[in-house]
């Protein structure tokens, strides 16, 4: 079944796995990536390898010259009309890194969405001049919608959501998958885990992607540390269930620390809140890694964070050996640009130069 058989509506209905497949290329590779249901184990492997391949040839001359040299025919359209710094910047980076040429918009009070165009020929419009549409929006699945909508025009560009609403940001999955892949290949590899999340989980989107993400793992626990009005949702509970995944939701991150393999901390996503102050009135104090915490911790346990932080962890942490955001950032450039290296298909090349170079 191909997505222009069917009204939006239909397809909307649908469920994540069957959209991902209205949506697959022929062979069923992703196309565009919207969701972290999209990639199994196979896949994120070769995304991994393909990652450090390219952030490997990107430290010489030549073989930067050579990642360059890959796609200067292709151009790829930065549409963040929600506020960001870092995904945007790895996106762009990333995009660079494969000699890509970019363009964008940050703020749709200087697009002609302001004059009243809708987001569907507005992302029409995009898609005349680029070859690839990287998308943040605050609505969530509109990227999925704008997938849909492109299916059905003259020119399908792939879509790439670098998060929407507060549901999915696929991306920053693949590059905590990176990470936590990277931490642990030495250690016998990303399996028998246990990973905490802590914060705010029913509106943190990183939180929400990583999960069904580390489905594809044997033997991971997950915990989720929040207090109740920001647990986890029920949907992403019912999955782990479904997929029969350890899990288990906790009030007490501390009681947990010396057990768990990665700390995942999140900030209090409080753009969410209906009315000013909402969550401010939540105990947040308990959800805070300091130096007394990190003592809790195993000497190899990492701690993440998608950042930006606030106050969830303190700065005297940074200089902790365990602290991985820093890097985890940085991973995030080399994932994209194999995702993108992926999506316009330069897989092989990229492997090819790197065996005989
Ligand atoms: C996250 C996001 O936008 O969801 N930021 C990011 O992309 N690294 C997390 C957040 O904003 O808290």
């Amino acid at each position: 079944m191909k997505p222009n058989d069917h009204t939006w509506d239909a397809f909307s209905a649908l469920s994540v796995a069957d959209k991902a497949a209205a949506l697959a290329r022929e062979d069923g590779s992703p196309f565009h990536t919207l969701f972290s249901q999209q990639f199994d184990r196979a896949g994120l492997d070769r995304l991994c390898r393909l990652a450090t391949v390219i952030r490997t040839l990107a430290k010489t001359r030549k073989g930067s010259d050579f990642l360059q040299s890959l796609l200067p025919h292709r151009r790829a359209m930065l549409y963040f009309t929600q506020p960001s710094s870092r995904t945007y910047l790895s996106f762009l980076t990333a995009c660079q890194i494969l000699g890509l040429r970019t363009g964008g918009v940050r703020d749709t009070s200087t697009s002609s969405e302001f004059k009243g165009e809708s987001q569907e020929d507005s992302i029409r419009t995009f898609s005349s001049y680029f070859d690839m549409i990287i998308m943040r929006t605050r609505e969530k699945g509109l990227a999925e919608k704008m997938a849909f909508a492109l299916s059905k025009s003259e020119r399908p560009v792939p879509i790439i959501n670098a998060g929407s609403g507060k549901d999915q940001h696929p991306t920053q999955a693949l590059l905590d998958i990176y990470t936590l892949q990277r931490s642990f290949e030495r250690r016998g590899g990303l399996r028998d885990r246990t990973v905490m999340f802590v914060g705010d989980l029913a509106r943190g989107r990183t939180v929400r992607s990583l999960s069904q993400l580390l489905l594809n793992y044997d033997n991971i626990t997950q915990i989720f540390a929040a207090p109740d009005p920001l647990q986890i949702g029920d949907d992403i509970l019912a999955e782990l269930r479904a997929a029969g995944a350890a899990h288990f939701t906790t009030s007490d991150m501390r009681s947990h620390l010396p057990a768990t393999d990665a700390v995942y901390m999140t900030r209090i996503q409080d753009e969410w809140d209906t009315k000013s102050g909402d969550s401010a009135d939540i105990d947040t104090s308990k959800y805070k890694i300091t130096a007394a915490e990190m003592s809790l911790c195993k000497p190899d346990t990492i701690l993440m964070h998608p950042l930006p932080r606030r106050d969830e962890i303190a700065t005297e942490v940074d200089s902790d050996p365990r602290a991985m955001y820093w890097r985890q950032m940085r991973n995030g450039m080399w994932i994209r640009a194999a995702l993108i290296a992926t999506t316009f298909s330069c897989t092989t090349r990229i492997l090819e130069y790197y065996e005989n170079n």
